[in-house]
Formats: structure tokens, C-alpha cells, sequence
């Protein structure tokens, strides 16, 4: 695999020229966007959307988002722009928002997973819209992880996951939000949350007032219900280590430190090697385990962006258990709750419960 080094601020055309028209010939190519990293291929084209799933050993029933670098390049993508739709992308487009619309006959099913609708996204990051500009087409891209790791928020994380499986990496550096889009459906008669993301709950209220919240982001999904975002069923973000979120309870004085200390404690000594996940504001608290700090508690968009980093760590470290503080669910926190909640499987304890 080949990697190329782009700088934001100082765009080389020419190198970027030649990413775009590996796009066209139907390759594949990681690049940055503002969320995490994505693996791009030609939206349009079955052979190359084909290629993706292959590549990220990725369900086929799990669609793609098709990625575009103008709002007018959606007309001919879908059937119609419901109301809703339209102001949300005039609100928040370019940026971390995908919206799910009726797909025209120019989309192949091989990009939709076999839907009828169809998920776009405008991203804001300048490498990632330069490369559909200078591609000409619009660019399918889910994250360019593995299936079933961590999403991508360093090249180093695609070049793990990636070598050897498609052309080319453009490596842009760190990216900025760290968490993937939220996706909003605009399809039906009701918008309906699919996923949680920096576009907040509160920033979508804002512009189009309530909308529903698929029962997938609020908990797990039973066999028996279908979750409209096929990728929300599977159990993504997934450390090798068994991950405990520590909750607060109420009728008890113990603190989430002191729970989280006697969990790990008797952890380390049946042997096993434990991970604590925490925050710039009680990282001091843990004497004891391999303690990372997510960033700090009162700045949420240092949360968010240093998550899968530490989650991919902790898989380098071989941690059987990882431990972790949660976070409130409003703003920016739902998205990084929706995430660690689905990487530890939806494990939850509080504070003063005797075992994991
Ligand atoms: O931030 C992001 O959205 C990143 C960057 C690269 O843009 N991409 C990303 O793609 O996270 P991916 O494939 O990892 O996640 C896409 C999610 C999946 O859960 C998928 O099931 C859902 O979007 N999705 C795609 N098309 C859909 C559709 N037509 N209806 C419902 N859900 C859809
Ligand atoms: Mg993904």
C-alpha cells in the first residue's frame, strides 16, 4: 500500500490529483475527514463498492455513506430532499451530519447494501473535499477500520488495519472530531437519530424541533428488532479486553474511583491485566493498572477525539479488563456514551455493586 503525506493547510494538487484518479479507475483510497478516517471508492461504480467490503471484511447488508463535496451533487443521488432534510443540511452541511434520503436509480444497490434509500454526507475536513472535487465522482467511504475495531482517527490506525488490502492511504494526520457523523433519516414521515455525533440531539432539535431516536442508539438490539442503520447492530468499536463502564449509584457513598480501584484490584490479583479509562481531573486517583486519560471531563470534544485511540491501545497492551468512567448523556456526551457503550457491550455497573 502506498502512503502519501498531505498537509490541511498546504494542499499538494498534484499529489492529490493522482488519489482522484485512482478513485475513478475504481481503487481504493483512506483518507482523512474531519470525523475519522474513511476507505473511498467511486459510490457509483459496483466493482469498486464491491472492493470495500472486501477489504474491511464488512457485511454486505451493512450500507455505505456516499460522500459529496457540493450540496448540489445530491440532487441526482436521491428521489426527493424531504423539508427536513433540506434545513438540516443548509444548517450543518459541510460537517459531521449524514442524512439517509430515497435513493435514485443511480446509486448501485452494492453501495446501499441493498436498501432503497441512500445515507450522503458533505464532510467539512479540506483533504477529504479536494479528493471528490478532483475525483469527479461521488465517494462511498465507510471508516477504514477493520470490521468489528475501532474507527480510525490516526493514519498509523488505517495502516494497521489496511495494508496490503487497497492502494493508497493519504495520511493527513490526526483528525479533528473523533467520533463518526451522527446520521439523521429523513426519509420517512418523522426524522429519526440512527447515530449519535457532534451535530448533537440539541443541534438538530434546534432546526427541525423532536425527532425519534432509533431504539439502536438508546440500548442493545434484540435478534428480533432491525435496527435502521444496519451498522448499529453489530457490535462495533469492540476492544479485545472485556470492558465495564462504572456508573454512579445512588444508594451508596462509594465514588466511581473507589469501584473502579477495588474491580481492578481484585482483577490484578487473579493475574489478569487491567486497563482503567479515565479523566485529566482523576487520572491521580489510580494508583494501581494501566490508567489512560481520555482527556478533560469538562471539555467534552477532548473526549470524543482521543477515544479510539485509547480503546486501540489498550488492544496493543493486551488488557484482559478495562474499566472506564461514564459521562453525561447530553450534548457531545451521547455520542461518546452511544460508543463506549457499545464497546463494552453494553456492560454497566454502579457504584457499590460487588461484581462486575
Ligand atoms: O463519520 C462518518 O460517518 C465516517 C466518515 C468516513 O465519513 N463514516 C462512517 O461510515 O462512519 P460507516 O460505514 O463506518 O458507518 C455508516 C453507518 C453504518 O451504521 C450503516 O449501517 C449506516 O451508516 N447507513 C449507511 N447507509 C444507510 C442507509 N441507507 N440507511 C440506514 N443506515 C445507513
Ligand atoms: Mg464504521
Amino acid at each position: 500500500m502506498k502512503v502519501i503525506k498531505i498537509e490541511k493547510d498546504q494542499i499538494d494538487d498534484e499529489l492529490l490529483a493522482q488519489a482522484a484518479r485512482l478513485i475513478r479507475e475504481g481503487g481504493l483510497v483512506a483518507f482523512p475527514t474531519e470525523t475519522v478516517y474513511g476507505l473511498g471508492a467511486n459510490a457509483l461504480d459496483r466493482e469498486a463498492a464491491k472492493k470495500i467490503y472486501a477489504a474491511k471484511g464488512r457485511p454486505s447488508d451493512n450500507p455505505l455513506i456516499v460522500h459529496i463535496g457540493k450540496k448540489e451533487e445530491l440532487e441526482v443521488l436521491v428521489k426527493e430532499v424531504p423539508e427536513a432534510g433540506r434545513r438540516l443540511m443548509d444548517a450543518y452541511w459541510p460537517g459531521p451530519l449524514t442524512l439517509i434520503f430515497p435513493k435514485s436509480g443511480l446509486v448501485p444497490d452494492e453501495t446501499t447494501g441493498g436498501l432503497d434509500t441512500v445515507a450522503v454526507r458533505m464532510p467539512m475536513d479540506r483533504i477529504a473535499s479536494c479528493l471528490i472535487e478532483l475525483a469527479g465522482v461521488p465517494i462511498a467511504a465507510p471508516s477504514a477500520n477493520t470490521s468489528g475495531r475501532p474507527s480510525p482517527t490516526l493514519a498509523e490506525h488505517v495502516y494497521q488495519d489496511m495494508d496490503g488490502r487497497i492502494d493508497l492511504l493519504i495520511d493527513g494526520g490526526p483528525v479533528g472530531i473523533g467520533v463518526e457523523s451522527t446520521i439523521v433519516d429523513v426519509s420517512g414521515p418523522v426524522p429519526v437519530l440512527l447515530r449519535p455525533g457532534a451535530v448533537t440531539m440539541e443541534m438538530l432539535e434546534a432546526v427541525i424541533g423532536k425527532l425519534d431516536t432509533d431504539q439502536a442508539v438508546l440500548g442493545p438490539v434484540s435478534d428480533k428488532v432491525k435496527p435502521k442503520a444496519p451498522g448499529m447492530k453489530y457490535r462495533h468499536y469492540a476492544p479485545r479486553a472485556q470492558m465495564i463502564l462504572v456508573e454512579k449509584g445512588l444508594e451508596t457513598r462509594e465514588t466511581v474511583t473507589e469501584t473502579i480501584n477495588r474491580l481492578a484490584a481484585e482483577k490484578m490479583n487473579q493475574g489478569f491485566r487491567v486497563g482503567i479509562i479515565c479523566t485529566e481531573e482523576t487520572f491521580d486517583q489510580y494508583p494501581k493498572g494501566m490508567v489512560k486519560s481520555l482527556g478533560l471531563r469538562s471539555k467534552e470534544e477532548t473526549i470524543a477525539h482521543n477515544l479510539f485511540a485509547v480503546l486501540r491501545e489498550f488492544d496493543d497492551l493486551e488488557a484482559d479488563y478495562i474499566y472506564s468512567e461514564c459521562f453525561p448523556e447530553s450534548h457531545l456526551g451521547q455520542a461518546i456514551m452511544n460508543r463506549l457503550s457499545k464497546a463494552a457491550g453494553y456492560h454497566m455497573i454502579h457504584t457499590g455493586e460487588d461484581r462486575e
